[in-house]
């Protein structure tokens, strides 16, 4: 299966370190957080890693070339072990590289992405700035894209107040922790923020939470998606489309999301010892 990590945004959350740096190279631990992503999606059964780059963050493709001289050369000074990991990970998965010419928003960098995916492949899209800890959503979900062909989306509830800073979907509860999206809503006005029934009778706003998994034909719908908020092409429209087609799913996220691109989030995964 094919994974697409859009990674070509300017960051500017984290400016103005971010200017020379990618924000997903800060590291967490030893290893940069793309590291940690690459490694979720690999443990799902991703084979094909599509990683969109733009200018100035050639450090990400670099990361993940594989550098015999540099290894050989550790091996001489007994230090082979540090290099372990990360050539473990570099043999479990390809890497392909797309560039994105001009910042139009995460739908456009997966379109880009898309060209190196076959036309026919479902796939799988992670955001490369953002782990999970505990229990990854990803297996579940390509369990339910195998089993009824359709996308789902990781979410986590959130208060209102904070729900108009996300992609948010509405529906109900089926089983626990898995729901029927009926309506999303890409950064909702406070008037309109969409709700889920939940089984136990509670309404909850549900955000989406950095991993999708798609069929083949979300590749129609993003092409047909024309900018949206901020001028961007965004991906909730293309996947408000899908939806209205084939349905969607959502699952609750069991772990929790730490989204390394602004500089909380990073002091929070680092405090946590992740
Ligand atoms: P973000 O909105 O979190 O990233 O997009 P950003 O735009 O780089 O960050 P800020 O808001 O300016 O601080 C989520 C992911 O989508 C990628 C980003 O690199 C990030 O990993 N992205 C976003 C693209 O690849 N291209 C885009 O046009 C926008």
């Amino acid at each position: 299966m094919y994974a697409i990590l859009p990674a070509a945004g300017y960051g500017t959350r984290f400016l103005p370190w971010s200017k020379s740096v990618p924000k997903e190279m800060l590291p967490v631990g030893d290893r940069p957080v793309i590291h940690e992503v690459v490694r979720e999606a690999a443990d799902a059964g991703v084979t094909d890693i599509v990683i969109v780059l733009s200018k100035g963050k050639e450090a990400i493709s670099h990361y993940f070339t594989p550098d015999p001289e540099f290894d050989a050369y550790l091996e001489s000074k007994g230090k082979a072990g540090l290099m372990d990991d990360l050539n473990a990970l570099l043999a479990r998965v390809r890497f392909h590289y797309v560039e994105q010419k001009e910042m139009k928003g995460l739908g456009d960098a997966i379109l880009c992405g898309l060209s190196a995916v076959p036309e026919d492949s479902p796939f799988a899209v992670l955001l490369p700035d953002t782990i999970i800890t505990g229990k990854s959503p990803m297996p579940d979900m390509v369990q339910t894209l195998r089993e009824s062909g359709k996308g789902s989306v990781a979410t986590q509830p959130v208060p209102a107040e904070r729900a108009v800073r996300y992609g948010i979907c509405g529906g109900s509860e089926t089983q626990p922790g898995s729901f029927q999206v009926t309506q999303m809503i890409e950064k909702p006005d406070p008037e309109q923020i969409p709700c889920i029934q939940m089984l136990n009778g509670e309404k909850q706003h549900m955000a989406f939470a950095a991993r999708y998994v798609f069929p083949a034909s979300l590749r129609q719908h993003l092409e047909n998606t024309a900018p949206g908020r901020n001028n961007e092409i965004q991906l909730t429209d293309a996947m408000a489309t899908l939806l209205a087609d084939e349905g969607f799913h959502a699952h609750l996220l069991q772990g929790k999301r730490l989204d390394i691109g602004n500089p909380e989030g990073l002091v929070e995964a680092l405090t946590k010892r992740i």
